[in-house]
């Protein structure tokens, strides 16, 4: 497994939820850690090694990207990974009459990380082992209600990202890996309810596998992972 010291990772919205036990883990893990959230003062993780750095990042700023990038490589030096975090569920219901939640899911659950994949790429190709972990959803992989048609579409659309990550990729090294959760206990399920004898897993299952994705040697691809609370019949 690839090791965890002096690789230099960055990870959207790490101010909450997954990205936020993501960022725990891997500074615990040794990490060099880039954490980019829209507002950096939510970011509570204490850095008394010069190990990490936070970075104003807005999915939907087109020059936010660019900026991120060049302020990892003044620190750092470097980028052997991005943890593509940051996301949003509006619904976007196929008998809506607004296309504003259509839009601004697929700014930041699709055109924000690709804007950063794009910053990154050439960098995670100097690393000879980059990264990208995609945290999708299962709502990338199959139908579920009319009402999330937004949401899922946008999923479906950052699938798409990370295979062409994988695609254009590999001859340098790099890999590429949807994490596709299922109901998540975060700020984004709050309000959900789960039947009797469902469960919401807590983000620190899904912080472990991004941490274990991230590891994997460059002779062991894993495109997807998917983790589910609940009983499908495919996943
Ligand atoms: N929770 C689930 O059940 C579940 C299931 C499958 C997949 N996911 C995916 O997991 C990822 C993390 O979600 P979560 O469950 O941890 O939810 P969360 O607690 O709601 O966190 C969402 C994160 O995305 C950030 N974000 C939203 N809009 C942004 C923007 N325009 N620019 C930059 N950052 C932005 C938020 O930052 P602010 O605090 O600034 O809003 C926050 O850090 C998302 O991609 C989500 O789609 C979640």
């Amino acid at each position: 497994m690839l090791a965890t010291k002096k690789r230099v990772i960055m990870i959207s919205g790490a101010n909450r939820g997954i990205g936020f036990e993501t960022a725990k883990l891997l500074q615990n893990k040794g990490y060099f850690l880039s954490l980019g959230a829209r507002k950096t003062d939510e970011i509570n993780i204490k850095d008394d090694k010069n190990k990490l750095i936070k970075c104003e990042w807005d999915a939907k700023d087109k020059n936010s990207s660019k900026k991120w990038v060049e302020q990892t490589l003044n620190s750092f030096g470097k980028i052997d990974g991005v943890v593509l975090n940051a996301g949003v569920e509006l619904g976007g219901d196929l008998d809506g009459d607004t296309e504003e939640e259509f839009d601004e899911m697929f700014e930041v659950n699709f055109k924000g990380p690709l804007r950063l994949v794009r910053e990154s790429m050439a960098e995670l190709r100097k690393s000879g082992s980059g990264r990208i972990i995609n945290v999708v959803s299962l709502a990338g992989k199959r139908p579920r209600k009319s009402t999330m048609l937004g949401y899922s579409a946008s999923k479906f659309a950052s699938m798409s990202l990370t295979n062409a990550i994988r695609l254009s990729g590999w001859n340098d090294g790099i890999r590429a890996t949807s994490v596709c959760p299922g109901m998540v206990k975060t700020r984004m399920t709050d309000e959900v309810i789960v039947p009797e004898g469902h469960f919401k897993m807590e983000p620190e299952v899904i912080a472990q596998t991004i941490a274990y994705a991230l590891t994997l040697p460059n002779s062991a691809a894993v495109a997807e992972i998917l983790v589910n609370s609940r009983l499908e019949d495919m996943f």
